[in-house]
Parts: C-alpha cells; structure tokens; sequence
C-alpha cells in the first residue's frame, strides 16, 4: 500500500495547525485512510520564528521548489495567503500534477474559474473546504450530501470578527473599538482588519459558495458589500426593542431566474436560529428544493478548526489517490442554475433607517414626503427624546421597496438641510 506524501507552503497560523493534526492524529488518520499520511516538506520565509508545534529541521526550507518540484509529494497545501504568489504556487503545483489544499478565499474569489480549469486540465484536485466558514464542511455539504438539492437561498454569517464585535455590542455594551481589539487579539481578524469589518471577507467567502450552490461565476465585483462601521449602540437598541439583533450576512438568493448577492448588517428577528449564532461562531443557513431549511454551525476562524477543513481535504484527495472513491465532483459545476446576476438597484428588501435631524416642526413631514414620492411606505417610527446637541435620532422601519427608488429617496432626504449625519440604513429580509 503507498503513502500519501503532503508538503505544505506556509508556516503561520492554520500551518501549525494542520501540522500538529497531522503529527499528533498520525496513527487516529491512519486507521481511518488505510493509509500514512507523511509530512515531507514544509516550507515558509522564516524559518526562525518560535512555532506551538515542533518540526523535525530536515523537513523545513525557505524554496518553494523544493516542494513543487519534489516528485514524491502528492499534495500540496497553499497556506501563505495573498494573491500573486499564492497564485503562481498553486499554478505550478497543479501544472506539476499535484493536488492542491488551500484556504484562500481571497484568491478563489476572484480566480476560481481558471484555477479550477487548471485543475481539470491536469487531472487533479484543487479542494478549498477551509476557504468557507473554517471548521465547518460545509463546501462537503454543498457538493456531495446536498448533490441532489437545488438551492434557493443561503444566508451565512461567516465572518467571526463582525459577528463577535456586533455580539459583544449587543449583550455587553463594548464599544465597537474595544471588540475590534478583542477579536484582534483572539486572532480571528484578518492582518488587516478592515477586511473584516467592510465586508471584504465575507464576500470573499460569498463568491465561493453562491458559485457552488448556483452553477454560476459570482465575482466580487458582482457583489454588493457593506461593512459594520456604521452601526451604533443606538442602533442596536432600537432593533431590539423591535425584536431585532443584527447580524452582517452574506446572502445568495434565488429570485426568479437571477442570483441577487449582498453582504450587508442585517435585522434578523430574534427567534430566527441565526440569532442564536454569537462570538466568533460562523452559521449558514440554507434553503433548499429536497432537503428545505438548515442551519451548519461552527467555528470559522482559528487554527485548529481550520486546520480540521484542511485534513478533511487531505483525506479526501488521499481516498481518490488510493482508489477508495470512484468518482471526484468537479469543484464547481457551471450549470447556471439562475440565468445571471441581479443588479443592485432591482433588489427588493425592508429597510431600517436612521436619521440625524434637528428637532423642530416638520422635519418628519418632510422625510416622509419624500418616500411617499418614491412610493416607499413607511410600516413604524420612533423617535427618541431630545439630545443635548439638539439633534435628534428618528427611526423607521420601511415595508418592501425597491432598492433604486430607495436609494434615490435616501439621497434626496439626506440633502435636506434639517439633516444632519448621513443616514445608517440597515436592511430586513423578507424571508427571515
Ligand atoms: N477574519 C476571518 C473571520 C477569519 O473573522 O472570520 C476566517 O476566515
């Protein structure tokens, strides 16, 4: 029986921890495969920093050839993020009849059709469990147990640092600064985290999965993206005590024969299983033909449960190595299950709003003139008592309008001389 023969490019975070599975669960794994699974190169820029787990110094090097051009190793595991180099790496492993691992959803959101394409040309694998929601298999889910389900919707929440800093907003009054630390210093936040808290990641994941759930190339340029910066305690409150939470989603959804795709903070009522998803934990809640409504649930960030979505991939491509599964799924079937990608102005949602306005007679007629003109009805009010800067904050809530009419609307209002900041609009889901 032959061994499978790993090598794995980049030594941070989820490298140390797929090398630790892989050293610590050699024997656990064995029994499972049928199979060594044999750690023979790992290689990263610095080779000097102290890591949690120890590597036999014979297996490190600092050349990447070393591990693309070994003819022994079977697989290869991309862990040094980024775009350029990651690419290129991954290219000529595929090129030099490697399977590859790799958990950059960066990457796969903008270059997954040629690299899948690539892939196939060279009759191996290109897996990415961990690119989507971290420890949660989802992406296995949605290719092998879900194979026979067409998906209407999905609406995840997956990413960790936005949904523990609206957490710790919400139930602890942190303000969104001090989360932001937390989470930093917890590592789940991205290098930079401005990615996190614009949405970036989150759609970066989006691409990846609405593209496997709807047979269609969803780019990130496809995809409408908010970020959490604009959502204040007051916010949070008034949802509340409307019987809201409100979470950052990243939402694929069927309408008609077009995809709509958005990241956007989200009102989400609170007896909806995606409230119950706090801290740093990653859900996706899915609606399908077969199987109806589902909720995966797990962490999504962190180097151990990541690492357990890259092992999972090891022993996939090792079972088809070893002839255990007859037959691999293509990574993403372009079906086109939908016939195109809505466009942003034809969305159709609720919508929360809150404006800043000065506190005198007639503002709210003026406000509501103005949606009443782009046929945009308004389903309650609240606004809260005077404030010591004479501002005052008005709340609405909207029934289902027109995304174009909406923002044209917004526009209009927000010029008006009696307001006073720009409107914070959070969107409501229909469906939810
Ligand atoms: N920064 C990401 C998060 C890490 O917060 O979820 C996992 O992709």
């Amino acid at each position: 029986m032959r061994n499978i023969n790993v090598g794995i490019i980049g030594f941070g975070n989820i490298g140390t921890g797929v090398i630790d599975a892989l050293l610590k669960k050699r024997a656990y794994l064995r029994n499972r495969l049928g199979a060594s699974i044999n750690l023979l190169k790992v290689c990263d820029k610095d080779l000097r920093s102290k890591r949690l787990v120890k590597v036999n110094k014979r297996i490190l090097t600092n050349n990447v050839n070393d591990i693309l051009n070994n003819p022994k190793i079977d697989i290869v595991i991309e862990l040094i993020g980024g775009i350029k180099a990651a690419r290129n790496i991954i290219i000529q492993a595929l090129k030099n009849k490697k399977h590859v691992i790799t958990a950059n959803k960066a990457l796969l959101s903008i270059y997954k059709k040629s690299l899948f394409k690539e892939a196939e040309q060279n009759n191996v694998e290109l897996r990415f469990e961990a690119s989507v929601a971290g420890g949660v298999p989802i992406i296995k889910a949605l290719r092998e147990g879900l194979v026979a389900n067409k998906v209407n919707s999905i609406y995840g929440i997956v990413n960790g640092t936005c949904n523990y800093i609206l957490s710790e907003m919400t139930n602890n009054g942190t303000s969104f600064n001090d989360a932001l630390k937390d989470a930093q210093k917890k590592g789940y936040a991205e290098k930079r985290p401005a990615m996190d808290i614009e949405g970036l990641d989150s759609a970066h994941k989006l691409a990846i999965f609405a593209s496997l759930s709807f047979g269609i190339d969803v780019r990130l340029k496809d995809i409408y993206i908010e970020g959490i910066t604009n959502i204040s305690d007051d916010d949070i409150s008034y949802a509340d005590s409307w019987g809201y939470l409100i979470k950052l989603l990243a939402i694929a959804k069927k309408v008609g024969r077009e995809l709509e795709v958005r990241v956007h903070p989200t009102l989400i009522p609170k007896k909806h299983p995606l409230a119950s998803v706090e801290g740093n934990f990653n859900a996706i809640f899915l609606n399908t033909d077969m199987l109806g409504e589902a909720l995966f649930y797990g962490k999504g960030a962190g180097s151990v449960p990541t690492a357990s979505a890259v092992v999972s991939d090891i022993i996939d491509i090792s079972r088809s190595i070893l002839g255990k599964s007859s037959v691999t799924l293509p990574s993403i079937i372009y079906d086109n299950h939908v016939e195109r990608i809505k466009k942003k102005d034809d969305f159709y949602t609720r919508y929360y709003i809150h404006f800043t306005a000065i506190d005198k007679p007639g503002v709210l007629a003026k406000i509501s003139r103005i949606l009443s003109e782009y046929k945009i009805s308004i389903a309650f009010v609240s606004q809260k008592a005077r404030r010591r800067e004479k501002l005052v904050p008005i709340v609405m809530m909207t029934h289902t309008a027109q995304e174009s009419a909406f923002s044209q609307a917004l526009k209009k209002i927000d010029a008006l001389s009696v307001i006073k900041r720009k409107s914070v609009v959070i969107r409501l889901e229909e469906g939810l």
